[in-house]
């Protein structure tokens, strides 16, 4: 939520800037905007909307453009402040010679804005950010040393900040400072970047910083000093960028989307191998550091939002079937307000793709102040969340590009699968002969996965006869329950349609009554003991005119008149079958939105990663 990209050195900073904010826009696409520091003055130029509108404004603005070496950048998903221009960053002090970006949110700005204003700054915008530019402002009228304005300026600021900040009477410097909000430096040959992450800065540097909280870098075309906010310099080491460039290129695909649900398959493989060396080997931890003391665990909470909370739904179903210990799963947003019963007996499970969801952040934060034994599941080992606990199982999904989740949904169910049938063989709750039968049908997932997505034609056929419908019912049961409502928060967060999803046996207690011709009904049938309630509940819809769907497993002898379109899964095992049941339901809601002309891998209101709470 919110992209910073700040460039010093000999490339020409506008295009530069550009090229960075387009490799974050997955952090949002309210409003972009960039300034530039040429020596006389400040230029800022900024646009509502995409991207793609300021590179329009700066193409009318080529010779303001040539002579400065240094700028920073800005892609904003609004919180303070409707999506205007006068809201877009960069914002600039009254005298127009410092200016800053910033993600994340200063929750004490209403009266550190009362207090400026009575000191005589004027405000143009409406948010939280103009405040720190006022302040490191006055702080800078009184010291004339950037370096000490900031420092003096963020101590003073409460909430989530990462800040790229020039001064036009320094115009050999940005000052990157950061707390509890994403920020890197990349280090290039006589240049040099700051950045929300990696994407930004791909292919064009040779390392990278992590900056941490509470720490600022003085950023100059041949250097970088990292110092903390007590002014006592700080060594970083330059760590190497282990993401492929690929990563920022959609390979031939219409959308990253489409390209990351076509990763899946290769993801799984590549966890199996690490984790399930064979059907007859006890799982391995691989590169996972986990010390955890299973002896003392009496409950299990699952903390996350959004697509990573279904994941924990489906971590509940398995778990309590396997380790016999009651787990709970809680949107990070609630769980704060719960009065919990998290102590040292609990575990506490955060699950966050991004490593940087604010609300799961804040949870697993109190979790550990309650004593609570902590584990990660998150696709970005250098993310703010891992600062928490050392017990960290990376989902090594690559760097997932599209705003909807698809490849990290998939690589968390099955860390969460393998993690599972770890701790059974921990603590002896699976026999033998269990164990090796759930490891022989998790070996076999990645080729049914390919086999799953190889029929990609059919779902676009079907999404082709759907997409005119304005609403739709998905429901399933037991452990598939997470599926079905994975598959509706696909489908309305990328297309617009309302969908929802519920446990087949509450749709006859109210849901029913919305059921008519106009109302399609998708059912996750899956196999075993809830597969005959859930053929009653296809009929019951049925028999109210819905159209109805059904994702099943070739295996069942299923009353196929029953339904108008049936997606058939080979034949998978309980547990199995949720995760290749996703991946059809994946693509139909890409194909629907697609075939709707939306913006599938930039859906609009939402960022990938909401680093406010
Ligand atoms: C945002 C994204 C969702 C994501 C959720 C949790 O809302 O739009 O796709 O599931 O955050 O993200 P996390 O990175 O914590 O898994």
């Amino acid at each position: 939520m919110c992209g910073l990209i700040g460039y010093i050195g000999n490339n020409a900073v506008a295009s530069t800037l550009l090229s960075g904010l387009k490799n974050l826009e997955y952090r949002g696409y309210d409003s972009a905007g960039i300034a530039l520091n040429d020596n006389n003055m400040i230029d800022v130029f900024k646009a509502k909307g995409k991207l793609e509108n300021l590179k329009n404004l700066l193409e009318t603005q080529s010779a303001k453009l040539g002579s400065s070496h240094i700028g920073i950048g800005h892609i904003r998903w609004a919180t303070h402040g409707k999506a205007t221009t006068e809201n877009a960053h960069p914002h600039l002090s009254n005298d127009g010679k410092l200016v800053l970006v910033h993600n994340g949110i200063i929750e004490n700005y209403q009266e550190l804005r009362r207090q400026l204003q009575a000191e005589g700054f004027v405000f143009h915008s409406e948010t939280d950010t103009e405040t720190a530019v006022h302040l490191i402002d006055r702080e800078y009228k009184k010291s004339h040393s950037l370096e000490q304005a900031v420092i003096s300026a963020v101590k003073l600021l409460r909430g989530a900040f990462a800040f790229c900040i020039m001064h036009q009477d320094e115009p050999d410097k940005i000052i990157a400072v950061r707390k509890n909000a994403p920020l890197i430096i990349g280090i290039g040959n006589n240049e040099n970047y700051i950045a929300s992450d990696i994407p930004a800065i791909i292919g064009k540097v040779s390392g990278i910083i992590h900056l941490a909280d509470n720490e600022l870098a003085i950023v100059r075309q041949d250097s970088v000093e990292v110092k903390k906010l007590s002014g006592e310099p700080v060594i970083k080491p330059i760590e190497k960028i282990e993401f492929s460039p690929d990563v920022i290129s959609k390979l031939g695909y219409k959308h990253f989307m489409l390209k990351e649900i076509n990763e899946q398959p290769n993801i799984l493989r590549q966890c199996l191998a690490a984790h399930i060396p064979a059907v007859d080997q006890p799982v391995s931890l691989d590169e996972c550091t986990i010390s955890l003391d299973f002896t003392k665990i009496k409950n299990i909470s699952i903390i996350a939002c959004g697509t990573s909370l279904h994941a924990a739904a489906f971590a509940q179903n398995l778990w309590e079937e396997w380790l016999h210990l009651p787990v709970h799963i809680e949107a990070a947003s609630e769980y704060i307000y719960k009065h919990n019963l998290t102590d040292e007996n609990s575990l506490v499970i955060g699950i966050s793709q991004s490593g940087e969801t604010a609300d799961t952040i804040t949870a697993v934060k109190q979790a550990q102040e309650k004593g609570a034994q902590l584990l990660l599941l998150t696709n970005r080992t250098d993310s703010s969340i891992t600062r928490y606990s050392e017990n960290v199982i990376p989902l090594n999904a690559g760097i997932e590009v599209s705003v909807a989740a698809t490849k990290s949904y998939t690589a968390q169910l099955a860390a969460l699968y393998w993690f599972g049938l770890y701790w059974a063989e921990q603590i002896s709750s699976l026999s033998q002969g269990q164990l090796q039968a759930i490891k022989q049908s998790l070996l076999e997932l990645p080729a049914l996965a390919e086999e799953v997505l190889s029929h990609s034609a059919d779902i676009k056929a079907l999404a082709d006869k759907l997409k005119n419908y304005h609403n739709f019912v998905y429901m399933a049961r037991g452990i598939n329950l997470t599926c079905a409502l994975e598959g509706a928060l696909k489908l309305k967060e990328i297309s617009y349609i309302n969908a929802n999803a519920y446990a087949a046996g509450e749709l006859k207690h109210g849901p029913i009554a919305l059921l008519d011709e106009n109302m399609p009904v998708m059912a996750i049938l899956g196999s075993g003991i809830t597969l005959s309630k859930m053929i009653s509940n296809c009929a019951e819809a049925k028999a109210r005119n819905a159209p109805l769907i059904a994702v099943a497993s070739e295996k069942e002898d299923l009353p196929l008149d029953l339904f108008d379109y049936l997606i058939k899964i080979p034949g998978a095992s309980h547990g199995i079958f949720p995760i290749l049941a996703n991946l059809p339901l994946q693509l139909l809601a890409y194909y629907i939105a697609d075939g709707l002309g939306r913006e599938v891998d930039q859906p609009r209101n939402l960022a990938k990663s909401v680093t406010v709470e």
